[in-house]
């Protein structure tokens, strides 16, 4: 995208770089192929968007939600099949969705502890229905001194499996159908992280002691599962920095991705991203300038979710010579930046950001302004160009918002 020559129709906003999205589609298409593909909603949060990957995606099969209350509006607007990848207590939106279930959707629920069962039981028993679940495997890599991996399925081994199995039957509307393994500390977590450069052949070598882990677990409780006769729909794995790992896994039937047609900030620093394309971002106009050597733009303090650290803070796409204020940071309403060489950039100008994490930043804006390198488009007025590309609304847009 040519930043230096694109005046935003209106400053904040976010940018989506269609050329560079599309790159992004083909490279996910390509390391992808053998297995199937599901979007992780939480990192494109844009029906617009989803429906854009999903028509350029000759693999794709569906979504990966983050709520029951988002899995309903996806069912609402005419996705039919969805893995909801975090365990809800939300009966509400559960049984909500019973409605699209029994027209032939595909709507299943991640379990992995006997709590979320009984929830799930229970409304399902109430409308007289059988719900689908997927079993989640923990991943993690647990050493002495150090967790590798991310704390949330309490399913860890076959033994785990067996103790929630047993419950399960006991639980006549809930059936077994699927199982997922998420590898996070491999698909999400970057080698080289600014500042903390000692860190990075550790980081390599625990991904690559990982990785023979996850190959192992997966599989051997995979095909435990299909030996005590479980038939498995689907068996889901990866992420977006894990794309060429978890494809090769025998046992994955399909792999979810979401960060990677964005490719946020963060994934800058990881090795698997490289050749992915910064797609999304936001702009911010100089509004002000207290004193020579400083600009100040409005807008900007769009900080990423996680442990608390400069990794989440956005960073600076274009111009270069910019460079943050550490006593003010990215600001609620405004954000001063030290300039390099004063008059290279004035009031009047504009600064192009991204935002660390994917789908985050679409929390902040009702659309994401779409920009081709020979033209732009940011009305639905020219019919023929919005075949191709346009803004693309994001959830918060459509007056949604999910947690
Ligand atoms: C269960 C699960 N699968 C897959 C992903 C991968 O998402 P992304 O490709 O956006 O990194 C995530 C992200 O957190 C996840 O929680």
């Amino acid at each position: 995208m040519d930043f230096a020559n694109t005046i935003p129709p209106k400053a904040p906003s976010a940018w989506l770089d269609m050329d560079a999205l599309d790159h992004n589609i083909q490279l996910v298409n390509q390391k992808t192929q053998a297995i199937n593909l599901r979007l992780a909603t939480k990192s494109i949060r844009s029906i617009d968007m989803l429906n854009y990957i999903k028509e350029k995606s000759h693999n794709f099969i569906g979504l990966m939600s983050y709520a029951a209350e988002e899995s309903l509006y996806l069912l609402e607007n005419g996705f039919d099949n969805i893995l909801c990848a975090y365990p809800t207590l939300d009966m509400t939106s559960v049984a909500a969705t019973f409605k699209y279930t029994k027209q032939g959707a595909t709507m299943i629920w991640m379990v992995d502890r006997p709590e979320h069962v009984d929830v799930l039981n229970a409304v399902a028993k109430a409308h007289d229905v059988i719900i689908d679940v997927c079993l989640d495997i923990n991943m993690s890599m647990p050493l002495p001194k150090l967790y590798f991996g991310t704390k949330r399925s309490a399913l860890m081994d076959t033994k785990d499996v067996k103790k929630l199995l047993k419950h399960i039957k006991k639980c006549p509307n809930v059936t077994v159908s699927a199982a997922m393994g998420y590898e996070a500390q491999i698909a999400g977590l970057a080698e080289h992280v600014p500042g903390k450069a000692l860190l990075t052949p550790a980081i390599r070598l625990l991904k690559q002691r990982s990785k023979k882990q996850v190959s192992k677990r997966r599989s051997s409780i995979v095909a435990w599962l299909k030996k005590q006769g479980y038939t498995l729909e689907l068996v889901n794995g990866g992420g977006s920095g894990s794309m060429d790992f978890t494809s090769s896994q025998p046992e994955i039937t399909e792999i979810t991705v979401g960060s990677a047609y964005y490719k946020p900030a963060y994934f800058d620093h990881m090795d698997s991203m490289e050749a992915f394309q910064p797609a999304v971002g936001f702009v911010l106009p100089v509004t002000r300038q207290p004193e020579k050597g400083v600009i100040t733009c409005h807008g900007g303090g769009f900080i990423a979710s996680g442990a608390v650290g400069e990794d989440k803070a956005p960073s600076i796409h274009y111009p270069s010579g910019l460079s943050i204020l550490a006593d003010e940071g990215f600001g609620e309403v405004q954000t001063p930046m030290a300039i390099a060489k004063p008059a290279a950039i004035n009031i009047g100008n504009y600064v192009w950001c991204r935002h660390a994490k994917a789908g985050e930043l679409c929390e902040h804006f009702n659309e994401l302004i779409g920009y081709r390198q020979a033209a732009q488009v940011t009305t639905a007025n020219d019919k023929k160009a919005k075949k191709e590309f346009d803004t693309m609304m994001t959830y918060r847009g459509a007056g949604q918002c999910f947690h």
